[in-house]
């Protein structure tokens, strides 16, 4: 087993790319926190889970909040006694509208959702891992790893503006980690997804036809589609210490798509 014994925290556990995620970790040995906003399908994921090496523990929350950020962290402490892996997956689709139609509450989800809850369980992580290590030497190895999940959305034109910036936001917060962190043995790397599927075009809103219009064009260039499994192996190498000098890095995981 690759994971035996680590703690970790999964969000957007429940569906997609999550699931794919916290079920690969647990059956590598991994004990996992698996957060989720749908707390019966959770704790029915949860259940399903009982016969895997690894423990999966249910935490129902929204990650918008920080009392969910926060206590995620604090319940694999508690439940675990050490945190070494946190995966900042959950995450929201805009409408795909450009920014002459963008609403405000579009806007504010996915900065809420897809940055600011996930910046704020970095910080709890991070503060946790030196907390939980307070001996770590400068250059020690690594004392914690944080995978987020960002999307070639943050650099390319895939989607809507809200969601787009906010990717570009999370991305951003990872390279900045990666370099403050880089003598501490923290490691902070991203996972950029291209068309996967999973749940996300069920539960997006309804498209707004300009900016679906522009962005239908970069689907002309690939009709490729990966399944959730290839990204979670992606996050199964950069929670191994096997990627140890792998940091502030961004993986692509989308058959080539934005290769043009
Ligand atoms: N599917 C793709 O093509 C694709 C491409 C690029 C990036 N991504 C990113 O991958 C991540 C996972 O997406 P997916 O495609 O697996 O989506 P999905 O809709 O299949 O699953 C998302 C999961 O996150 C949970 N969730 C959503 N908002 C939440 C919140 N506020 N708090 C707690 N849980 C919440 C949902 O309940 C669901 O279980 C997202 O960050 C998404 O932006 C996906």
């Amino acid at each position: 087993m690759q994971l035996e014994g680590k703690s970790v925290v999964v969000t957007g556990a429940v569906a997609g790319i999550g699931n794919a995620i916290a079920t690969l970790f647990a059956e590598e040995g991994a004990n996992v926190i698996a957060v989720d906003k749908q707390e019966e399908r959770l704790l029915e994921f949860c259940e399903s889970m009982k016969d895997a090496p690894g423990r999966v523990v249910p935490f129902p929350g929204d990650v918008q909040f920080q009392e969910v950020t926060d206590g995620m962290i604090d319940k694999a402490v508690a439940e675990f006694g050490t945190l070494d892996v946190l995966v900042n997956n959950a995450g929201v689709m805009d409408d795909n509208a450009a920014v002459g139609d963008m609403s405000e509450e579009m806007m504010a989800e996915c900065f809420a959702v897809n940055a600011f809850g996930p910046i704020r369980a970095m910080r709890k992580a991070v503060q946790t891992f030196i907390e939980l290590n307070p001996e770590a030497e400068e250059d020690d190895e690594t004392i914690g790893s944080i995978i987020n999940i960002t999307s070639v959305g943050a650099v390319h034109q895939t989607s809507g503006v809200a969601y787009c910036a906010s990717k570009a936001a999370l991305l951003s917060a990872t390279k900045n980690t990666a370099f403050m962190y880089i003598h501490k043995g923290i490691r902070c790397n991203g996972i950029a997804p291209g068309g996967i599927v999973t749940e996300l075009p069920i539960t997006m809103p309804p498209s707004d036809p300009f900016g679906f219009g522009r962005t239908s064009e970069l689907l002309t260039h690939s009709s490729l589609l990966g399944m959730p499994e290839d990204v979670a192996n992606a996050a199964l190498f950069l929670a191994k210490e096997d990627s140890h000098f792998v940091n502030g890095t961004i993986i692509t995981v989308d058959g080539a798509w934005t290769t043009f």
